[in-house]
């Protein structure tokens, strides 16, 4: 019997030991793979180039020379873009003070609404994290801060030149040779003459659009005189307390929104059980067969490039407000541009925690990142409007099976999410009102006080 009992046991050992090796075989088969795609794939000739680096290494972080990245700045800009009490333009009284940048651009929902749009003033209500937001009865449709296209995510937008779906916003980049343009097509871009890269310029442009106040009688009221005053030491006192250094304080901290932590982060600095086979397979799709880095392709996976890949607009979906098919905005790049082939082209957006907000592309057209996968795969523009001829060559049918489809969406959901984006959020403003949103009913549903 104890002899069986050995023999068994022996047996059971070998057994074990010869699946661990094949399982790490196939681990690090995976894993050299994965790394051998991504060096191909990198400008720099090596997948290290895909890390992000740490949020509070200033000196790592991508930014503008004439808006160095400090301490102090970022202190202020996380205060102000979750700040309510700068709403003092809205268009009704009773919509003072109740809405923030982070209204349509909340950190649980990848810095993006949680419903098919975003909606400052003329809102009312949270729900689940965004969900809830609607309009105010008593504002007319046209009176609601709402946007022809869904709110792009604030998350590694340190790797743009170019800001906006257009790519409208910045001095350099995209934008060289097209100064004639700027506030002539679109008249918020005159901001691009003071000649800053895309964050500082829109975010100037960004508090005027959503009705907020910046000027030192509001500050010292909400307490902030202060923190511009330790930001913004050599700025003239007479300037200091304005949009345009209120910008660069956002910009500062918007530039550290890095999902830094996520799986597929971890594993490129070495942890390798950070992803499942599956999620590497996926991977290794999306550097090759899928093609999906021939334009997401910074470390942020995003690009200053624009193309037109013919999805539909937000009027298509039947529940945005206030979108009109004659938006000049639904025309991409050609909106701003106005040339031809430009239209329907819209900037590369970043990939990463898309999944806490189901509502992809510029009009919301689609509910799941499988549904995504699946349009690249397929490869049909679903938007007859957009000329065949502008539409990209690499959007085209991919042929991977469905395997493949699951594997790819996994990497998606799961590698490219960062679980704590939250950390990037303030415990509180100073102005001690209720954030992101500030009307009566986000606050029952938000349990503030
Ligand atoms: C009413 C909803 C709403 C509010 C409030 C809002 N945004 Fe946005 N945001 C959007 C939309 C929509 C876009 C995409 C617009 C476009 O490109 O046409 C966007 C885009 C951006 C971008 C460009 C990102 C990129 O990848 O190019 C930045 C930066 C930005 N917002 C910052 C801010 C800041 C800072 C505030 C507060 C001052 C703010 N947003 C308030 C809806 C909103
Ligand atoms: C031809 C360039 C190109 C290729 C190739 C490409 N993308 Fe994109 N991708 C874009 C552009 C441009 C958009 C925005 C389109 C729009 O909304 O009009 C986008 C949007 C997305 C979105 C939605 C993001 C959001 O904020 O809603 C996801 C997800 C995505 N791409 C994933 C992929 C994957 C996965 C692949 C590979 C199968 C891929 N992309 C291949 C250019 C490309």
């Amino acid at each position: 019997m104890r002899r069986i009992t050995t023999v068994f046991v022996l047996f059971v050992t070998i057994l074990l030991a010869h699946s661990c090796r094949n399982d790490q075989l196939t681990v690090s088969r995976l894993d050299a793979t994965l790394e051998s795609v991504m060096d191909k794939a990198s400008p720099e000739n090596t997948y290290t180039s895909f890390i992000m680096p740490e949020s509070g290494d200033y000196a790592a972080l991508i930014q503008d020379p004439r808006n160095p990245i400090t301490e102090e700045k970022v202190t202020l800009g996380r205060f102000l873009f979750f700040e309510t009490g700068l709403g003092l333009d809205a268009i009704k009284s009773s919509g003072e003070q109740t809405f923030s940048c982070a209204s349509c651009h909340i950190p649980e929902r990848g810095f993006m609404p949680g419903r098919v749009q975003g909606i400052a003033d003329g809102g009312i209500g949270f729900g689940d994290l965004g969900d809830g937001r609607t309009r105010h009865h008593i504002y007319e449709e046209n009176e609601m801060d709402v946007q022809g296209a869904r709110p792009l995510s604030l998350l590694n937008a340190a790797y743009l030149t170019n800001t906006s779906w257009a790519g409208a916003f910045g001095a350099g980049g995209l934008n060289e040779g097209t100064e004639h343009l700027w506030g002539v097509t679109n008249a918020a871009t005159e901001v691009n003459h003071l000649g800053y890269a895309g964050l500082e310029s829109q975010n100037i442009e960004g508090l005027h659009l959503h009705r907020m106040v910046i000027n030192k009688e509001l500050m010292d009221e909400l307490g902030y005189t202060a923190l511009f005053d330790q930001a913004f030491s050599d700025a003239p006192s007479s300037e200091r307390y304005s949009p345009l250094y209120a910008s660069f304080a956002i910009s500062a901290y918007l530039r550290t929104l890095l999902p830094n932590e996520a799986p597929f982060q971890r594993w490129l600095k070495g942890d390798r059980t950070a992803m499942s086979d599956q999620e590497k397979e996926g991977a290794i799709l999306f550097f090759t067969k899928a093609g999906c880095v021939n334009c997401h392709r910074t470390a942020g996976l995003n690009a200053n490039d624009v193309y037109a890949i013919g999805v539909k607009d937000l009027f298509e979906t039947g529940e945005s407000f206030n979108a009109d098919p004659d938006d000049k905005r639904l025309l991409g790049r050609g909106g701003f541009t106005g040339k031809q082939e430009d239209m329907y082209k819209f900037r590369v957006p970043q990939l990463y925690n898309l999944k806490t907000s189901p509502f992809y592309f510029h009009g919301s057209s689609k509910r799941s990142l499988r549904e995504v996968v699946e349009y690249f795969n397929d490869g049909v523009p679903e938007n007859d409007i957009v000329p065949t001829e502008n539409i990209s060559p690499l959007f085209h049918p991919l042929n991977m099976d469905e395997d493949e489809i699951d594997a790819l969406t996994k990497f998606l959901e799961h590698s490219l999410y960062d679980e704590d984006v939250t950390r990037y959020a303030p415990p509180y403003i100073l102005s001690g009102n209720c954030f992101p949103n500030n009307d009566v009913l986000s606050q029952v549903q938000m349990g503030c006080e």
